[in-house]
Formats: structure tokens, sequence, C-alpha cells
């Protein structure tokens, strides 16, 4: 192998250990025709595919796996031995990388499988230095926006530069043992799980929840646990397991459509997993606001449509400041290329 860019789109797939071919077949379905090979090290696959980057990133954060832990994207390799002169040959291979963005921080992680001389840190330091003097851009070690991937299976080296959240994390369902009846319906329902546990969300046993953009139901499943009702709205069908959950009512409608009802009560709280661009799925909040008591809870997940991620994120709040206040806004495990915002209903809204 000589030091070169890759040709075709590439990932490093982790999967659990003795799991690889079902990581094939959940992988299959998102892309079209991927590629793979096994890596030295069990649990490891590296996937070609004929999307480019941004397509294949998108369609993988969507896919449900249960095998697969983590996807990160590849651009560049370069041949290693086991001596420290290997350090400065992939830091000269990060030459080659398309980034990062030196307007943003970066971190670089190296995940090293094989004997070497040198270790992981060696190669950290050197191709961060490297970076910095190259393009300007500024190591950050705390919540880097970026992350330089250096990923070395004995005598070749992977690098990968990519946002933060392009590196997608999964959770590994397959060999977890649910006790009966606790299987989560998607990945969504941890991702609700984990933003009720993160925000501190109060959920009282007698207040009523509004849930826009429902279906299958995994968000509606969650509140169903917690509050008194449950209003889970949206055009597509709900799973059978939650239509059967007694305080749980399917409004077969658009979001929009609300307003227009007299029957809808007041809420406590409203939750928007709809996938929809991030400003008009905050107007339709705004919409919804005056069937929402004041100080009530509001959950959004903005879906990045662009890689613009930051300005998605601050659309969304400038129009949701309209009615809402007091935002807290992050990203949860369970949610790539997504953002969390979390708010309270203002006392009074705007006329
Ligand atoms: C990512 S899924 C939601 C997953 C859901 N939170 C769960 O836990 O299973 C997005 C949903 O938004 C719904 N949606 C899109 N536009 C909508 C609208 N205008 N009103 C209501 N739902 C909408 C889609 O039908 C789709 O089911």
């Amino acid at each position: 192998m000589k030091t070169g860019l890759l040709q075709d789109t590439t990932f490093l797939v982790t999967c659990a250990a003795g799991w690889e071919q079902r990581t094939r077949s959940e992988l299959w379905h998102a892309l079209d025709h991927p590629r793979f090979r096994q890596m030295i090290l069990r649990g490891n696959l590296l996937m070609t595919c004929r999307e480019d980057m941004d397509t294949a990133i998108a369609r993988l954060a969507e896919v449900e796996t249960e095998t697969v832990g983590r996807i990160v994207p590849l651009q560049a390799a370069c041949p290693v031995d086991q001596s420290m002169d290997a350090v400065s040959v992939i830091a000269e291979a990060s030459d080659l990388l398309p980034g990062p963005d030196p307007e943003a921080g970066f971190k670089v992680l190296c995940s090293r499988r094989g004997h070497h001389e040198w270790r992981s840190r060696d190669v950290e330091t050197a191709v961060g230095k490297r970076i910095e003097s190259r393009l300007g851009a500024l190591a950050e070690y705390k919540n880097p926006e970026q992350i330089v991937a250096v990923e070395i299976f004995q005598d070749v080296a992977y690098l990968g530069v990519a946002w933060a959240d392009e590196i997608l994390h999964k959770e590994i369902t397959r060999m977890r043992k649910w006790a009966p009846g606790q299987r989560p319906l998607n990945r969504a329902e941890l991702k609700l799980r984990e933003i009720i546990e993160r925000y501190d969300l109060a959920l009282s046993e007698d207040a009523r929840a509004l849930d826009i953009g429902a279906s299958p139901g995994g968000w509606s499943k969650v509140l169903s646990e917690h509050v008194a009702e449950v209003w889970a709205v949206d055009p597509g069908e709900l799973d059978e397991r939650v239509l059967s959950i007694p305080n749980v009512t399917h409004v077969r409608a658009r979001a929009e459509t609300l307003v227009d009802r007299d029957d809808t009560g007041v809420f406590d709280i409203v939750t928007n997993d709809m996938n929809m661009d991030p400003e008009r799925s905050a107007q339709v909040l705004c919409d919804v606001a005056p069937l929402l008591k004041p100080g009530g809870t509001m959950v959004m997940t903005v879906k990045f449509m662009t890689r613009m991620r930051r300005r998605h994120s601050k659309e969304a709040q400038d129009i949701l400041s309209r009615c809402y206040e007091g935002f807290e806004v992050g990203r949860v495990k369970h949610n790539a290329k997504e953002a969390t915002i979390v708010g309270r209903r203002k006392a009074t809204l705007d006329a």
C-alpha cells in the first residue's frame, strides 16, 4: 500500500465481535451495494460504498441497527511500521485530508491495534501539531467540533476528518438481554429516555403530553409511562404496541391542523420529533404554543438538513423564541445528525 487518498467513500465500522455477518446485512439495506473487508481484529470492518460521503452518513445515521457500535468516515491511508518513523509518516499523510475547517476546533483521536514502538498519544500529538501549523486550525480537547480519526491496524493507518457528529455512535443492543416486554420499540425511544434524564424533565402523573411527529410511537410510549394522557399526532401509523396503550390517543393528522380543532384541551408538555426542515418545524411549535400551558415544557429535535449545523440550530431558536424561552441545546448519544432544544412556553404569547 502507498500513502494516498482512498478512491471510494470509506468507513470503519466497529461492531460486536462475532456479529460481523449480521452487521453487513444491517448496513447492506442502508447503502447502495456496500462492500466490506474484515480487518485483522474481529469486530472491525472496512466498508466502501457508491454514495458520496454526506449521503452515506445521512443514510447510516438513520438506519436502525443492533450490532453496530461506531462508524468512522475515512479519506486517506498510509503504510506504517513498528518504528518511531511511522509517527511522522502518519502526520504527513494527514496533509491529504480535506480538513479540518480552520474556523472550528478539532481533536485527533488515534486507535491503535497491533504492536508498535509508539503509542496512540504520540500520533495524536504529531498529527495535531502538523494540522495546527499547516492550516492554523486550533486543537481543542474539550468538546471539539471536528475529529481527525487515525485508525491503525498493525501495518496500515487510515485517516479521516469529520464533524464530531458525523462519527456515528450506535448502541449495540443485539447481545443485550432485555427483560420480557422491555425491548425498545426503536432508537427514538432510547433518544427520548436519554433526553428526559439529561434535561431532568419533570413529568407529573397528571400531566397531558402532545407528541407531534409521533409515528411509529417510541416517544409516545415513553411519555405514556410518565403522564396521564398522550396525544400522538402523526399522519403515519402508530405501532400496534403503542396503539394498544390505554392513555395514548393517535390523532392521525398533520400537526399544523391541531389549531383548527376545539377538542385539544391544554397540554403540559409538547414534544416534536418531526422529520422536517428545522425552521418549519419550529414554526409549527409556535403554532401549537397556545395549546400548551404557560411555563409548559417544549422538546424539539433539530434535524440537520445540511452541514450548517449551527445555523440550523440558531434559525430554529430564533423562531422558537417568539413563543418559548430558557433554551438548552445539546446532542444526545442516540441522535446523530440532530440537536435537541428544550425550552419553556412563555407566560404570554405575542398577538
Ligand atoms: C423520525 S419520525 C418520528 C419518530 C418518533 N418520535 C418515534 O418515537 O417513533 C418523524 C415523523 O414525523 C412525521 N411528520 C412529518 N411531518 C409531520 C407533520 N406535519 N405533522 C405531524 N407529523 C409529521 C412523519 O410522519 C414521521 O413519522
